[in-house]
Order: structure tokens, then C-alpha cells, then sequence
């Protein structure tokens, strides 16, 4: 609810604790359809960010006159005194949505002015940047006080802040030197994740021994519910030059993923790529991603090209975002089965395929025109990174076409082009003597971040050639993450989502693990931050930046806080840490294929529409370990325990032994759905 008019005080306490009270609302008129409560209850829950209730205030003071820090309700602790003087209150975690400040003042005349921060660097009278125009700073809001007294001032709804943790209150008055202006309440109604009533209700889970992993978990999972936002609330194109609007449509439906919080806040199906299987392993509602999807099908051109980004904004022309609508359309019908989603738009998806297929020219390759892509600061031509993101689009279109119940050879055809596509990439792009691929097909020396991690996440790397590739990849390392040679001076955490894949997928959590602390880690322990989620980007100098070395010209402070791209280690550490990852519609088939790092004690699950899927793994010492799980009736899958070399297991199966041989990995076929229990001893 929303406090309107006004109202005495003793009805304003009645109202702001009934306010608080009510957790149960969708945002405004939004019809209720997200879950009303966590399908896996637990400690774990401790480690969500979200609030419990929709109207928010802020945790602390960070800046006023005297030393407060705490915050309280109420006349007389929250006063503004004479032109100029502010208070910074502090949400403590990303927050974004409407603000309302309920006030008294000394005399009319006085102006009331708000400015948003999400990193604590941009606190100040000027905002940090979000709408585009690239000038420092969106500005503040600001109201005028006409009456002396009580009054209530709530930001017009196409003035929604989508992502600050900062909110710093100023009072302009020019004429008293004495003017006050005493603030008795600051609330905020949030504006993201509208159709659900509960922010708290999370269908997946995931808890470690190790507290940094989980709160970067939580961190991936809390971001993706700030850029789930009501589909009009976008942001405005053409660009304002001062201050912002967002209120533009988006697309269909009530809620639709975007890129960030702040910003863009706009649909980028090449973000999606990691955002949206983080979506489906720990909030679990992909509402917003079909009509994210839909969207881009909606907006197709007539050549079969989709557009680069969702509307308003519509930037065309990136071959690679292309294709990552396709597999963004693999991994939603992988998640959720939405059989009618596939039939409405299959027509669709082939003119898309055959309109970047039709760019592979006589050598094989490829040949990139569409040049826009993730950031990185070259593409086109016989580029390596979209020859593997081709690559993944085939195979995953040859999985579409089977379940799309296709009967003419499409699936096999995708299938063989891919294989054709691998061969070639492999002799073409593969610098043989560095051990890792090159930019593209030319005797460029520079061997990227992206490309040479989805060569093994995508298995198009030869199998021999995925060992030094991972091993390649850590020389781009520093204490705080890994630096993109593609965007050189940066750190990419969206690439890096890709990174962490590959070096699990190459049997090396170890590392993973590694460059999930240093990266994820270094932001998550910034106080400078949220604390509270994944970051677009950042510099190797450690400062929030972010291609700013790279001729664009916008400022430091435009960088997104609360960006889903980033939320890699959200489904990694699901994936491949607790190992359960989904290989059929909706999870008809799985697998479970556990890797343990460093960790001693695993557990997590997640809930597509067949049920509840669930697992944990407990280390007890070097020679043992239990593996319990639970999968609906109705799949069927594959565990595969972690390899251990030369040595022998001895395997008990609900109880039962099963006899074993020596071979380096085991692998378990589980037929029924249902609980089991595997303890293994290694000899
Ligand atoms: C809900 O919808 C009604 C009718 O369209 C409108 O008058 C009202 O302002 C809306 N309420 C909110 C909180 O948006
Ligand atoms: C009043 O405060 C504003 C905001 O801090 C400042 O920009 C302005 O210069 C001040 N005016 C005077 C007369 O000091
Ligand atoms: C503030 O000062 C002005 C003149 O400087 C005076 O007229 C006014 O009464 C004062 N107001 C209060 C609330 O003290
Ligand atoms: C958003 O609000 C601004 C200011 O009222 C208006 O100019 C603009 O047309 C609105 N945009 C949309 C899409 O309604
Ligand atoms: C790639 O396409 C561009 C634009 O159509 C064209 O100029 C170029 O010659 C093509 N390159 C190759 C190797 O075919
Ligand atoms: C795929 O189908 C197209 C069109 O029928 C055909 O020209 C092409 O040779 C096929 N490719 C493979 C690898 O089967
Ligand atoms: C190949 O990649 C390098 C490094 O990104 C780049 O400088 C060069 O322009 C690329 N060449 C072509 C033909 O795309
Ligand atoms: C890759 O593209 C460059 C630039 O068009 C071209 O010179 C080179 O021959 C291409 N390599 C292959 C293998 O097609
Ligand atoms: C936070 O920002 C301040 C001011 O820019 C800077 O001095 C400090 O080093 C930063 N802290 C971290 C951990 O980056
Ligand atoms: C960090 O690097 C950026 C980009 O080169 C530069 O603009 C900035 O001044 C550097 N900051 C520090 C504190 O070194
Ligand atoms: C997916 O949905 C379709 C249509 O409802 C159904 O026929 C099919 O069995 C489902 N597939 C799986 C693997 O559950």
C-alpha cells in the first residue's frame, strides 16, 4: 500500500505500521502470480537479501549533522536545517521503486530534493548516471513545499529509481537561514519482481561451508529479482539530458527481465545467456524471461534478424545477440517445457537461423557483419567468439527442433553443420603453439577471455585442447579477477560467468572456485558497493569503471550495480558444485555430476514444473563421502561421482553395495524418480 494525502499523525502510525505489516502485496495493480512462499525452507534463507515486505525504509544513516547513524521513525531525529544540509540514508542493500518522504516544515518556500546512489562513491546532490545521455550525474528530484506544516511527497511514478542503495535528502531554501524541515518518514514501495507478493519466495536454494560462496550465490540471486521489472517501467528513449524517466513499455506481460536495475532497463537477450539459468536455479520464475523472449520474436525483421536489444531502445545489428535470443529460447524451453511458447514462434526461430547461417561463407566461418556485441572492443569478420556462440546455436536449435516434434531433418542438418563448424573453427582460429584460440581467423596474437571459455562450456574445443585452454585462461588473473585481452584494463564478471563454467566443465573447481572469490569476492566485500549484488563491470585498478579507457564517454557512475549478466556463480555453483543440471525439458532427464573443490559440505535444489529437485554431499574426510538426492517421479538421469585416479571405490546405494571397477569416473544410471542415498569409500 502507499500512503496518500493529508493525514494526521496518529493516522499516518496507524497507516505506516499497518504498511509494514501487509508483506503480502504485488506491486500496484499487478495480479499475483509468483509464488507465496519458499519451496525449500532453511537456514539458508538467511542469506536472501530481499526484503520480506515491499514498503522499505532505510537501515541506517550514513551522513548527518551530528553522529547519528540509526535511523528512526518519527518527529525530531531526522531534521533538516538551512540551505544545503542533507541526510544520506542508507537502504543498506539494493533497493529500487518509489520513494515517499513524509515531512514537516518550518515555513513554506522550502524545497525538498532527492539524489540516488548505488555505489557510495556517487553520494551527493547529483545522482550517479542512468539515463543515458553520458553527462556526469541524472540530477536530483525536486519538490517545492508551499505550505508550512506536515505534508507527504511521493516521486512520480515515471521519476521510479530503479537500483540505488543511497538516498541522499537536500533542503534548498534560499531566503531562511533558519528554515527546517523535519523528515518523519522515508519509505520506499518497490518496483521490481511486481507479480510476486512474497520477495522472499525462493524455489531454489543453495548452502555451502563456505560463507562467501553463499552469500555470492544469494548476491547472483537478489540482482536477478532487481531487473525483473513491471514492463512499463523502461527506460525512456531518446535519452533525456537531465534527470530520467522510466515509462516506457517493454514489451508484453506484467514483468519482463532487463540488463540492470538502474540501468538499462531494457530487454538484452545476450545477458540472458547467464541471467537467465541463474533466474531458473534460484527464484525459479520465468515468467519474465517468455515475455523477454517474446519480445525479440515480436520485433524480428523481415531478413529474419532480431534486434540487439528489446524496445525502446531496439539497437540492431549484433550477430551474437542474435543468436543469443535462439539460445535463450533453448534454455527456457530446457527449463520450463512451455510447449505453446515453442509452436507460437518455431516459424520464427528457423527464418533466424536461416538468416545467420546464410553468413557462413565458402570457407565455413562464419562471417560476422552484425558488429555490436557484450562490450569487447573488436568483432566482425571470421570472429572466434561467434563462431562458438554459432556453434552452441545449432546444437541447441537441433534439441529445439526434436522437441518441437519437427519431421524434417532439421535437427540432424543443425547437428552436422555444427560438427562442420567445430572442424573448422579448430584449424582455423586455434593458435597451436600458445595453446589457446585467437580472436579470429587472422595471425592476431590476442586470444580472448570469451571465445576460449564458451569453446569448452560449448564442447566445441577439441577434447585434447582443454587443458591448456583452462590453463591459459588463468594468465589473464589478477588479485581481483580476470582481465578481458578483449577489453583490456577491465574485468568482465558477465565473461567470467563463462570462465567458471569452463574450468568446472574442464574438471577444475579448483579453480573456479578460485576466480569466484577473487572476482565476486572483491565485490561483495566492497564496502564501496551494494554488499548485496553482481556488478556489470569493473576496472583492473579496482575502481568501479567500466570501458571507460575505451573512448566511451560515460562516466564511472553509469556502471550498473545490479546487473543479471553477472550472475554466473548463481547456476555454476548449482550446476557443478552440487552437480545437478537439467539435460531434458523441464528436467524429464538430469544429471548429477558433483564436483568438491575445496568444499567440505554441499547442498541446494531447485523446482521446475515436474517438482522439487534436491541434493547435498557431505566430505567426511579425503577417503569418504555421502551423496543424498531427491528427483521428481517421472525423470530419469545420471549421476556421475568425481573421478579418482588409480584408486578403488567401494559404492552403497540406498544401503546396498554395488560393485565397482577401476574405472576414473563412475557413472550411475537412476531410472525412477524418488530419495537416495549413495556413500562411497575410497580405497
Ligand atoms: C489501480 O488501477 C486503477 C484503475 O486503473 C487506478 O485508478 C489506480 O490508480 C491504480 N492504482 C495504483 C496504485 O496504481
Ligand atoms: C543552497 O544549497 C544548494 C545545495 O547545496 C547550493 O547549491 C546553493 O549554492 C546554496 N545557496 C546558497 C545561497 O548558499
Ligand atoms: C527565521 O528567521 C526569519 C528572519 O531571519 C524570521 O522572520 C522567522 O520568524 C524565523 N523563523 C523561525 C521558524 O524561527
Ligand atoms: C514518460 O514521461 C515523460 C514525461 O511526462 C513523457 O514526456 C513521455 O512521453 C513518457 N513516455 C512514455 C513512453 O509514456
Ligand atoms: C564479409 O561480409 C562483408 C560485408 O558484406 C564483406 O565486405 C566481406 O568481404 C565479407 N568477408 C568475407 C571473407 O567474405
Ligand atoms: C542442410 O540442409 C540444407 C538445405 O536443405 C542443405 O543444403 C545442406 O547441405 C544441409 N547440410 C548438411 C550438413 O546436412
Ligand atoms: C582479428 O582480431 C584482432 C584482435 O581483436 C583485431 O585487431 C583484428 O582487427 C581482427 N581482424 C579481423 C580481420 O577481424
Ligand atoms: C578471416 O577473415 C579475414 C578478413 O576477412 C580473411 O583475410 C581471412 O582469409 C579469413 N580466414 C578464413 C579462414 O576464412
Ligand atoms: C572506497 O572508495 C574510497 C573513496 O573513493 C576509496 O578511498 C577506497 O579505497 C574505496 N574502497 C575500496 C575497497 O575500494
Ligand atoms: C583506473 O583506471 C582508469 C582507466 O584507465 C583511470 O581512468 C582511472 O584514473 C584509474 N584510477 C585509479 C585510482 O588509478
Ligand atoms: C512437454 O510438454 C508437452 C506438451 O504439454 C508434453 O506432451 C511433453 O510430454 C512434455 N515433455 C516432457 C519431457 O515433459
Amino acid at each position: 500500500m502507499i500512503l496518500l494525502g493529508k493525514i494526521s499523525l496518529a493516522h499516518f502510525w496507524t497507516l505506516a505500521l499497518s504498511a509494514v505489516a501487509e508483506a503480502g502485496s504485488c506491486w500496484r495493480n499487478t495480479t499475483c502470480t509468483g509464488p507465496e512462499d519458499t519451496s525449500f525452507p532453511g537456514v539458508w534463507e538467511k542469506n536472501i537479501y530481499a526484503p520480506a515486505s515491499r514498503q522499505v525504509r532505510p537501515q541506517s544513516i550514513l551522513e548527518a549533522s551530528g553522529s547519528r547513524t540509526e535511523f528512526k521513525l518519527g518527529l525530531g531525529y531526522n531534521i533538516l536545517t538551512g540551505n544545503g544540509s542533507r541526510i544520506v540514508f542508507d537502504f543498506g542493500i539494493e533497493v529500487g521503486g518509489i520513494v515517499s518522504v513524509r515531512y514537516t516544515a518550518s515555513s513554506p518556500g522550502l524545497v525538498l530534493n532527492l539524489a540516488f546512489s548505488e555505489a557510495r562513491n556517487w553520494i551527493g546532490e547529483y545522482s550517479d548516471s542512468s539515463n543515458g545521455a553520458f553527462k556526469q550525474g541524472d540530477g536530483y528530484l525536486t519538490y517545492d513545499i508551499t505550505a508550512a506544516g506536515e505534508g507527504l511527497y511521493t516521486i512520480p511514478d515515471n521519476k521510479l529509481r530503479g537500483g540505488f542503495r543511497y538516498l541522499t535528502v537536500f533542503l534548498t531554501a534560499d531566503s531562511f537561514s533558519n528554515a527546517t524541515l523535519d523528515l518523519h518518514d522515508i519509505s520506499l514501495e518497490i518496483g521490481f519482481l511486481p507479480t510476486w507478493s512474497n520477495l522472499r519466495a525462493y524455489q531454489g536454494y543453495f548452502h555451502s561451508n563456505d560463507e562467501l560462496l553463499n552469500r555470492i550465490w544469494y548476491s547472483g540471486a537478489y540482482t536477478i529479482q532487481t531487473n525483473i521489472v513491471p514492463t512499463n517501467t523502461g527506460r525512456q528513449i531518446p535519452a533525456v539530458a537531465h534527470g530520467w524517466y522510466n515509462n516506457a513499455t517493454l514489451g508484453p506481460g506484467n514483468a519482463i527481465i532487463v540488463d540492470g536495475a538502474k540501468r538499462d532497463r531494457a530487454v538484452w537477450p545476450g545477458d540472458m545467456g547467464i541471467a537467465v539459468p541463474a533466474t531458473f536455479f534460484s527464484i525459479g520464475d520465468l515468467e519474465s524471461v517468455r515475455n523477454g523472449l517474446q519480445v525479440m520474436y515480436d520485433t524480428q525483421a523481415s531478413t529474419g534478424a532480431f534486434a540487439e536489444s528489446g524496445p525502446p531502445l531496439s539497437q540492431k545489428g549484433s550477430d551474437t545477440y542474435h543468436m543469443w535470443s535462439m539460445i535463450g529460447t533453448y534454455n527456457y524451453i530446457l527449463f520450463t517445457n512451455d510447449t505453446d511458447f515453442l509452436q507460437l514462434n518455431w516459424a520464427k526461430y528457423q527464418k533466424a537461423m536461416d538468416y545467420i547461417y546464410g553468413n557462413v561463407d565458402s570457407s565455413g566461418l562464419l562471417n560476422v557483419t552484425g558488429t555490436r556485441d557484450w562490450a569487447r572492443w573488436q568483432q566482425g569478420f571470421n570472429n572466434s567468439e561467434a563462431q562458438v556462440i554459432l556453434y552452441h546455436a545449432l546444437n541447441t536449435g537441433a534439441l529445439l527442433a526434436e522437441w518441437a516434434g519437427d519431421t524434417t531433418g532439421l535437427s540432424s542438418n543443425w547437428t552436422a553443420r555444427a560438427k562442420i563448424l567445430a572442424a573448422v573453427v579448430n584449424a582455423h582460429c586455434f593458435d597451436e603453439a600458445y595453446g589457446a584460440f585467437k580472436d579470429n581467423a587472422t595471425a592476431t596474437t590476442l586470444h580472448p577471455q570469451d571465445a576460449n571459455s564458451m569453446s569448452i562450456l560449448f564442447g566445441l574445443a577439441a577434447q585434447h585442447r582443454v587443458q591448456t585452454i583452462s590453463q591459459r585462461l588463468t594468465e589473464n588473473w589478477t588479485p581481483i579477477g580476470a582481465v578481458a585481452p578483449e577489453l583490456p584494463e577491465n574485468i568482465s564478471p558477465f565473461v567470467s560467468s563463462f570462465e567458471i563454467q569452463a574450468h568446472f566443465v574442464a574438471g577444475q573447481a579448483d579453480r573456479a572456485l578460485d576466480l569466484i572469490r577473487r572476482s565476486w569476492g572483491w565485490y561483495i566485500n566492497n564496502p564501496n558497493g551494494t554488499e548485496s549484488t553482481v556488478i556489470e563491470g569493473y576496472l583492473q585498478n579496482a575502481t568501479f569503471g567500466y570501458r571507460s579507457s575505451r573512448g566511451y564517454d560515460y562516466d564511472a557512475s553509469y556502471i550498473s550495480h545490479a546487473h543479471g549478466w553477472s550472475a554466473g556463480p548463481t547456476s555454476a555453483l548449482i550446476n557443478y558444485v552440487l552437480g545437478l543440471s537439467l539435460t531434458g525439458p523441464a528436467g524429464s532427464t538430469w544429471k548429477l555430476a558433483l564436483q568438491f573443490g575445496d568444499l567440505t559440505s554441499v547442498e541446494g535444489g531447485f523446482t521446475s514444473s515436474l517438482g522439487q529437485f534436491q541434493a547435498s554431499w557431505h566430505r567426511h574426510s579425503s577417503s569418504s563421502y555421502e551423496l543424498s538426492f531427491r528427483v521428481p517421479h517421472g525423470t530419469q538421469g545420471t549421476v556421475v561421482l568425481p573421478p579418482v585416479s588409480g584408486k578403488k571405490l567401494e559404492m552403497a546405494l540406498n544401503g546396498k553395495n554395488i560393485p565397482f571397477g577401476i574405472e576414473e569416473t563412475k557413472t550411475i544410471s537412476i531410472t525412477k524418480g524418488g530419495s537416495y542415498k549413495i556413500a562411497v569409500r575410497i580405497k
